[in-house]
């Protein structure tokens, strides 16, 4: 008797698990160009961070922040795997506020570059945290929390 409901919810389990493995990996494949421009953006954002304050390097940091600005460009007209999920208004609302965030982020990029051509690394440093602040913004409210 004390045994059935042990046995019932095994056989739930038995029966469900295949739906959740099948829903589990859709999930992994599913592969968005935005992953693909901000992969491309976090190298060069990487190294940006680390030589952001050695104005001899300014050159090669202007080059790798022109890789940054292309992708946050690109990522303009896309639309995170978030949005999918969303409908009507939500949708619209989600898309608005993750196209305001990402030209922000463009506008910072282009102060960045401004304040580098001045040599004016202290700013620059200033800007790369602002940029930093954004980035982790951006991902607490537009990318899925599984992800870093
Ligand atoms: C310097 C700035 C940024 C860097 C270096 C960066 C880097 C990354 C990286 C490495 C990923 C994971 C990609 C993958 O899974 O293959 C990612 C995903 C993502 N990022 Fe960024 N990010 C930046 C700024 C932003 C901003 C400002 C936003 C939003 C306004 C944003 C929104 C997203 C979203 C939504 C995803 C998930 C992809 C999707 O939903 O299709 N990121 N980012």
């Amino acid at each position: 008797m004390k045994k059935q409901p042990l046995i019932l919810t095994l056989a739930l389990l038995l029966l469900t698990l295949p739906f959740a493995q099948a829903n589990h990996h859709e999930e992994e494949d599913h592969h968005t160009e935005l992953e693909d421009q901000m992969s491309a953006m976090n190298k060069a954002w990487r190294s940006i961070r680390r030589q952001i304050k050695d104005p001899a390097k300014n050159e090669s940091t202007l080059a790798l922040v022109a890789k940054v600005k292309a992708g946050a460009q690109k990522a303009l007209d896309l639309t995170p795997m978030l949005a999918e999920e969303q409908k009507g208004a939500a949708k619209e609302k989600f898309m608005a506020g993750y196209l305001k965030a990402m030209k922000r982020t463009v506008g910072l990029i282009g102060q960045l570059e401004k304040a580098l051509k001045a040599g004016d690394n202290a700013g620059a440093a200033a800007i790369v945290g602002k940029l930093n602040d954004a980035r982790k913004k951006g991902h607490e409210n537009f990318k899925p929390e599984d992800e870093d």
